[in-house]
């Protein structure tokens, strides 16, 4: 039986701003996104039954239809019906080091993996836009899970520009093991709140999002100035998440104190990070603000950026 191991990096965001609804009921973005090197890695194995099955080592991971994994193989059945006929079904366990519900897009590069991994095993040859607009089915941050490294995500988050590669910096992450933040009810709570300041007309969405390609943080991340990348990191959805987190407020106050490049939450939270120029900055702060916030509930890591998306491992 033929298998394939895969590495799914986490994401963050170094800029997340909300311009508008969407038709679709969505919303407009403009976002930059970043890998980062923390991954969670995703094996498939060829079954002889028809059937797939997820395991996954986390328990609060679902392994029925719930999973965005399971809904990615599930969607390649649908699409290239004889697959089942020539090949079986599949085996997916998912080794989880990303933090489930974390604004990190653990779930969205889990099914970016099962898309690249079923591409090989079940022999579609599939390109990659292909890929990226199968993933986009599945989840605005699927496709910039498949590509990876640096990008501008405009659309729902699924339509990319690259932008050069900012793989020297490092991030401290850190989050709350216990405190899970749901997408849906960051952007609708955003949307109860903000929504009277969204821009209604399509050329003022346009504009607005080609000032987001010309402007200072895509010039700051051309120029690798990552004192600049600092000061500029900016997320619309804190504006819900911290105020209904008191607990989360103090940790991004704690980062922000700490000396870092800057801080942000990531996504719609509730993971925090503080931008490093060097490992033992990253390493220095993660004591630093362990010893001010003394929570055993409070979990973090040091992670590398990184310029790529799914990998291949070589078994
Ligand atoms: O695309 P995904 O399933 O990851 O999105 C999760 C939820 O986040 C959506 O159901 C929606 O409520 C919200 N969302 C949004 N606009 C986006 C992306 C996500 O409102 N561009």
């Amino acid at each position: 039986m033929r298998s394939y191991s895969l590495i799914a990096p986490a994401k963050i965001n170094l800029y997340l701003e909300i311009l508008g609804d969407r038709r679709d009921g969505y919303h407009e973005l403009a976002m930059i996104l970043q890998s980062i090197e923390l991954a969670d890695q995703v094996d498939l194995h060829e079954l002889g039954t028809d059937t797939i099955r997820v395991h996954c080592n986390h328990p609060l991971v679902p392994l029925d239809q719930s999973n965005l994994a399971y809904r990615a193989a599930q969607l390649l059945t649908q699409e290239f019906p004889d697959v089942f006929d020539r090949f079986g079904g599949v085996d997916i366990t998912i080794n989880k080091q990303i933090p489930v519900a974390a604004g990190l897009a653990g779930g969205s590069a889990n099914a970016a993996a099962v898309l690249v991994g079923l591409d090989l095993l079940w022999q579609l040859g599939l390109t990659q836009p292909e890929l990226q607009e199968l993933g986009a089915k599945l989840g605005s941050d699927v496709p910039f899970c498949l590509a990876g490294g640096t990008a501008l995500a405009t659309g729902r988050g699924e339509q990319l520009s690259p932008l050069p590669d900012l793989d020297s910096l490092y991030v401290v992450l850190a989050k709350y093991s216990s405190l899970m933040i749901s997408t849906a009810w960051a952007y609708n709570t955003y949307r109860s709140n903000f929504g009277d300041s969204y821009i209604r007309d399509p050329e003022g969405l346009e504009s607005r999002a080609s000032r987001v390609h010309s402007g200072p943080m895509v010039h700051a991340i051309v120029e690798k100035d990552g004192a600049q990348i600092g000061q500029l990191l900016h997320n619309d959805l804190e504006k819900v998440a911290l105020p209904s987190n008191p607990q989360l407020l103090q940790l991004r106050q704690a980062f922000a104190d700490s000396g870092a490049l800057g801080a942000m939450m990531s996504g719609s939270g509730p993971t925090v990070f503080a931008l490093c120029e060097s490992q033992a900055q990253a390493q220095e702060i993660q004591q630093q603000v362990r010893a001010a916030i003394d929570d055993p509930d409070l979990d973090f890591w040091v992670s590398k950026l990184s310029n790529r998306g799914i990998q291949l491992i070589e078994l």
